[in-house]
């Protein structure tokens, strides 16, 4: 018994960040409408982008962050462009709120939805259902080094990684309860402790000592390098998966492919505590390549609006455009990236269509 009102700040920032979030946008409110106005929505729009950058030489605005923090959710779309450096662009923007936000745990789920296939032959629907829990305050992406002699031929430069037992601890403790909550109740740990013997051992050390707390959850470790193999050759072994802020966004780029398209796949930047709000954003970039064109897979960006649904505690509404999202797969209507031939639009009104007829 919640509100069911919802306020969402609207990002959709470079590329095709608006193609697809004005896509997910039309969805939830085609939902909204649908349901009798069971649970509505106030989407404010944000233009923070990398045009803004070029004209003001910031991404966020003064007093920005402050005003963000009003909303219930932000959906975000993408961040870079052709003619900005990615690591300011990533930095400016996206890491700018994530970071002091606290939105500490990435959760990235995937899988072969119904009607699509997934480039491993033997693969089929069921076969590949993972959720990768990502470190997403500090460690490999912590900003720590420098660089000195520029230009010199001994220039030399430093990037720290920073693991706190604090941030590594509540991580991994978020990512068992992830688990425990899944039918498997399994977890795979993912370090590199072998060659990097000081951060990634007490990576390793936590987990054993998170995982007495739950009993019922099945554990088992494994090296990233060996875990990509695992992924390729195994996927019916692994269920929720929790690494480093680096090896899982790494591993969640293979798994997106895995399962067929990193056009599909969806991602949550989490803060557990709720103090601040959550930002939800499909996993691919600006891609250049097809912005403008109508191209663009829309999936990723419903799969995240069902991701924020469940955050918000409409789980109904989330199992109900899942349910949407898979109809539209299987009825063949899917985006260039998944081996059909519909545009953007086709797919959202397809979506739309389904949501109406299921409530
Ligand atoms: P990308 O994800 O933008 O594109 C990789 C490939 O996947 C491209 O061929 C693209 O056409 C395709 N693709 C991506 N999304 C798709 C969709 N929804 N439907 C169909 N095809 C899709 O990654 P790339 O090219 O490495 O990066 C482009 C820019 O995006 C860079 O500036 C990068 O820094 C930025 N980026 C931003 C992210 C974010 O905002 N979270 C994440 C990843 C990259
Ligand atoms: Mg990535």
């Amino acid at each position: 018994p919640g509100k069911h009102e919802y306020s969402i700040a609207c990002m959709p920032a470079d590329g095709i960040g608006p193609e697809v979030i004005g896509a997910g946008v039309e969805v939830l409110k085609t939902m909204s409408e649908a349901s009798s106005g069971a649970f509505t929505f106030q989407f404010e729009d944000y233009d923070w982008s990398s045009d803004t950058y070029k004209k003001l030489g910031k991404y966020i605005p003064d007093g920005g962050l402050e005003d963000l923090r009003r909303h219930d959710a932000i959906l975000f779309g993408a961040v870079g462009a052709p003619d900005v450096p990615d690591h300011i662009s990533l930095w400016g923007l996206r890491l700018a709120i994530c970071q002091p936000f606290q939105q500490y745990a990435n959760v990235r789920p995937t899988k072969i939805l119904r009607g699509t296939e997934s480039p491993l032959r033997k693969a089929k629907t069921g076969d590949l259902d993972w959720v990768i829990i990502r470190e997403n305050s500090e460690g490999e992406y912590a900003g720590q080094g420098g660089r000195s002699h520029r230009g010199q031929p001994w220039e030399t430069s430093t990037e720290v990684s920073i693991f706190t037992r604090h941030c590594v601890e509540r991580l991994i403790r978020f990512a068992f309860e992830i688990a425990q909550k899944r039918p498997k109740k399994h977890i795979t740990v993912v370090t590199k402790s072998n060659a990097q013997r000081n951060g990634m051992v007490m990576w390793d050390e936590i987990a054993y000592e998170v995982a007495k707390d739950f009993p019922d959850v099945q554990m088992d470790k494994m090296l990233v390098d060996a875990m990509t193999c695992r992924m390729v050759l195994q996927p019916n072994s692994i269920d929720t998966i929790v690494a480093t802020n680096l090896h899982a966004d790494i591993l969640s780029d293979l798994a997106a492919a895995l399962a067929g398209s990193i056009g599909i796949a969806p991602t949550s930047n989490l803060d557990p505590t709720r103090k601040n709000p959550s930002m939800f954003e499909p996993i691919h970039g600006s891609a250049f390549d097809i912005t403008g064109k109508g191209v663009a897979n829309p999936v990723g960006t419903f799969w995240t609006a069902a991701e924020m649904l469940r955050w918000l505690g409409e789980e109904q509404a989330a199992d109900v455009l899942m349910e949407c999202i898979e109809k539209v797969c299987e009825a063949g209507i899917l985006t260039r990236d998944l081996g059909g031939t519909a545009g953007t639009k086709e797919v959202t009104n397809a979506v739309c269509e389904e949501v109406r007829k299921a409530y």
